[in-house]
């Protein structure tokens, strides 16, 4: 779907018009447009109610009227053009124009342009590559109209995060067998390829035991897929104003190893390197966009397998930081593998914050369910920092509590940490994030977040949602990173 923009103006010929009707007052339809008698009279404007009729004459074919309720807003814009994409494709329209309402205060041109493009090239996104003949689009493209400079440059921003999040949910959605560690590194490189900002280096297993990196190998180990820890590093044209480094878990798939995970939706842990994908989105967002920050993305990429050299359970291995852990659930494998890419990064990296992202613990799906991420921020000014770039992309994030009891928990009985809590019942995803704060090291601020349950299978918001990856962490990372 290409979103561009056109002048609000004067309207060209379009086979579609959407027209946005803000709940209780009457659309505002363009010069020349003429309509059914009556068919404006009704519409009451509710948020997300739609009508559309055949034009009588004028530039437009058909006319689209969507409801945006009593107050815009991001979230209700990108749902609005999310709505009108999808509707153009069922529609049968070859191409569509929606008209942007104006800016306000609260609400400037900058932020409508961009939820309208996001909403309306996320609404389109669509998974079909492994189909034998995809079905083409009917709708390929949806023309903004607006005057305004500002909702302009918003388009474009819109348009660039849009694809940062496709990318990101391709990556989730290719099956394990063709997003392996290997072609995870593939997906890596080419965002470093021609851009002169972004370099990327690929560590093999070899490299990876050359620095101890006992606890992603003890992952790993149980799988003839050799992993593969990727960094890639985005410089800001001018002086840097910090250094952030964004840390994902990329198990390309988590059968579970020797704690074998139920059969039921096993299928599903083809997404358990969404944090990694993120990660990459990310970057493919920086190689348009531009951040005064320099950022460094490592991602840990490995398969969780069985075979007869996969760790078992009460293994004890030995991490690039020296501490040794006894592996008591092979289950609990995405914080062994962060371990070691949280030692790389605080000792080779040296950021002044790291964030890390991680389907880590379905006990996240329990507390928070599926429309917010947990996160424990080390500290306050990270966690409304977060919440607002939660708030501001529609993906939203709660803070959740990483005590010492959750610390002491996961201590050793015969070696330094223990893989999982003892007690092991209960605060499953307090004490995930726990055994990663054992492997932070330095005066660095860090945030871990569980997207186990943001990652896939959402609810319906129009522009996301379903049984598919929802490409969560993309343009969350880039808010934060454009904001601090
Ligand atoms: N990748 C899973 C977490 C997960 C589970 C994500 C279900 C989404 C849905 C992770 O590697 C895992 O298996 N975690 C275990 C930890 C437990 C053994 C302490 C879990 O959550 O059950
Ligand atoms: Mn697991
Ligand atoms: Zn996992």
């Amino acid at each position: 779907m290409r979103i561009t923009t056109t002048t609000a103006g004067k309207l060209g010929k379009t086979p579609l018009l959407v027209l946005c009707v803000a709940e209780g007052s009457k659309p505002s339809v363009p010069a020349g447009v003429k309509l059914p008698p009556g068919f404006t009279k009704d519409f009451d404007g509710k948020a997300r109610s739609t009508s559309s009729t055949f034009a009588t004459s004028g530039p437009a074919e058909r006319v689209l009227l969507i409801g945006t309720g009593t107050e815009l807003c991001d979230e209700g814009l990108r749902r609005v053009a999310a709505i009108a994409a999808q509707q153009a494709e069922s529609l049968g329209a070859a191409k569509a124009v929606l008209v942007a309402p104006k800016g306000s205060k609260s609400l400037p041109g900058d932020r409508i342009g961009r939820a309208l493009a996001e909403g309306a090239a996320m609404g389109a996104y669509r998974f079909d590559s492994q189909k034998s003949e995809p079905t083409k689009p009917k709708c390929s493209g949806v023309a903004i109209a607006t005057d305004d400079a500002a909702t302009k440059r918003g388009v474009k921003d819109g348009v660039s995060l849009a694809e940062a999040n496709a990318f990101t949910r391709d990556l989730q959605n290719l099956p394990g067998n063709k997003m392996t560690p290997r072609d995870f590194a593939k997906y890596a490189r080419q965002l470093a390829a021609g851009n002169s900002r972004i370099t990327c280096k690929v560590m093999d297993e070899k490299q990876m035991a050359a620095m101890g990196m006992g606890l992603l190998l003890g992952v790993s180990q149980g799988s003839t897929e050799p992993a593969r820890l990727l960094h890639l590093t985005y410089k800001p044209k001018g002086k840097a104003k910090g250094r952030v480094a964004l840390v994902g878990k990329g198990l390309t798939f988590d059968a579970g190893g020797y704690s074998l995970k139920p059969p039921a939706k096993m299928d599903e842990m083809r997404y358990d390197m969404s944090g990694g994908a993120a990660v990459l989105g990310c970057f493919k967002a920086l190689r348009d966009l531009d951040v005064p920050v320099e950022v460094h993305g490592i991602v840990g990429c490995s398969e969780n397998l069985i075979d007869g050299n996969a760790t078992k359970p009460g293994d004890v291995h030995t991490g690039m930081a020296g501490k040794t852990v006894e592996v008591l659930n092979t289950d609990a494998e995405g914080r062994l593998v962060l371990a070691d890419c949280l030692t790389y990064t605080c000792r080779k990296v040296k950021p002044d914050t790291i964030l890390d992202l991680a389907t880590l613990t379905g006990a996240v799906i329990v507390a928070l369910g599926h429309e917010v991420s947990g996160i424990f921020p080390s500290n306050d000014t990270l966690r409304d920092a977060l919440i607002a770039a939660g708030e501001r992309t529609g993906e939203a994030c709660w803070p959740l509590p990483l005590l010492d009891v959750h610390k002491d928990a996961m201590k050793g009985k015969h070696a330094d940490l223990q893989n999982i809590g003892s007690p092991a019942v209960g605060a499953g995803s307090s004490q995930g994030a726990a055994f990663l704060s054992h492997f932070v090291e330095g005066d660095v601020d860090w945030c871990h977040l569980d997207i186990a349950g943001t990652a896939w299978n959402t609810t319906n918001r129009d522009w996301v949602g379903g049984a598919a990856g929802s490409g969560v962490g993309a343009r969350l990372l880039f808010e934060y990173l454009a904001n601090r």
